[in-house]
C-alpha cells in the first residue's frame, strides 16, 4: 500500500536535511527558482498562513512537497496552492495525488471556501493530478504585475 511507504507531513522546524530536500526538489518545478536557505525557510515555517506539506517514506527520504496559503478576504477564507513537485524518482506512485488530497483535506478543516492555483498548459501530469483530485478551470485570466527589485 502506498500510504505505508508514504505519509505526508507538516514540518513545523527547518532543518538542514529538509533545506536540501526542497532545493532538489526546487529545479524539478522551475529552473529559475532560487535556492532556499535555511534562514529562509525558517522564516517561510514561521509564516502562520503558510503551511508545507511533504510525502516522507519511512527512511526519511522526502519525494515531493506542495505548499497551502490560506488568507481571508471580504468574502470568505481562501487558499491557494503552490510549489507542487515530486521528485522524478518517485513520480507515477501517487505522491502527488496524496500531497494535493493531504492539503484539500487541511484546508476544509480550517473553513477555506475555494483554494486556487494555476498551471501552464504544457504541464499535462500536473494538469491530470488536479482535475482527478476536483480542481475546475476557471474562465479567468491571471495577471501578475512584477515588482523591480
Ligand atoms: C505533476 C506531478 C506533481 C505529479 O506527481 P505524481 O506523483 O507523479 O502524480 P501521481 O502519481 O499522484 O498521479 C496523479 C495523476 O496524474 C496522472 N499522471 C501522472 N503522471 C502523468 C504523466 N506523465 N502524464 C499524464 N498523466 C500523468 C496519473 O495518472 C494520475 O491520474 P489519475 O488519478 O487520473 O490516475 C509531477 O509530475 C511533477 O512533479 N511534475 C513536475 C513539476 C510540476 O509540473 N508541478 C506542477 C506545477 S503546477
Amino acid at each position: 500500500m502506498l500510504e505505508d511507504e508514504w505519509h505526508i507531513v507538516e514540518p513545523s522546524e527547518g532543518t538542514v536535511e529538509l533545506v536540501e530536500a526542497i532545493n532538489l526538489l526546487l529545479p524539478q518545478l522551475s529552473q529559475r527558482a532560487p535556492l532556499l536557505t535555511l534562514e529562509r525557510l525558517a522564516e517561510f515555517l514561521a509564516a502562520p498562513s503558510t503551511h508545507l506539506f511533504v510525502a516522507a517514506n519511512r527512511q526519511g527520504k522526502i519525494g515531493g512537497m506542495l505548499t497551502l496559503v490560506v488568507f481571508p478576504i471580504l468574502t470568505g477564507r481562501r487558499a491557494w496552492v503552490e510549489d507542487v513537485v515530486v521528485d522524478v524518482s518517485s513520480r507515477g506512485e501517487g505522491l502527488g495525488r496524496l500531497l494535493t488530497e493531504g492539503a484539500l483535506r487541511v484546508a476544509q478543516e480550517l473553513g477555506v471556501a475555494t483554494v486556487d492555483l494555476t498551471s501552464r498548459p504544457s504541464r499535462v501530469a500536473a494538469h491530470r493530478l488536479y482535475e482527478s483530485a476536483g480542481f475546475g478551470v476557471r474562465d479567468t485570466s491571471v495577471y501578475r504585475f512584477v515588482v523591480e527589485a
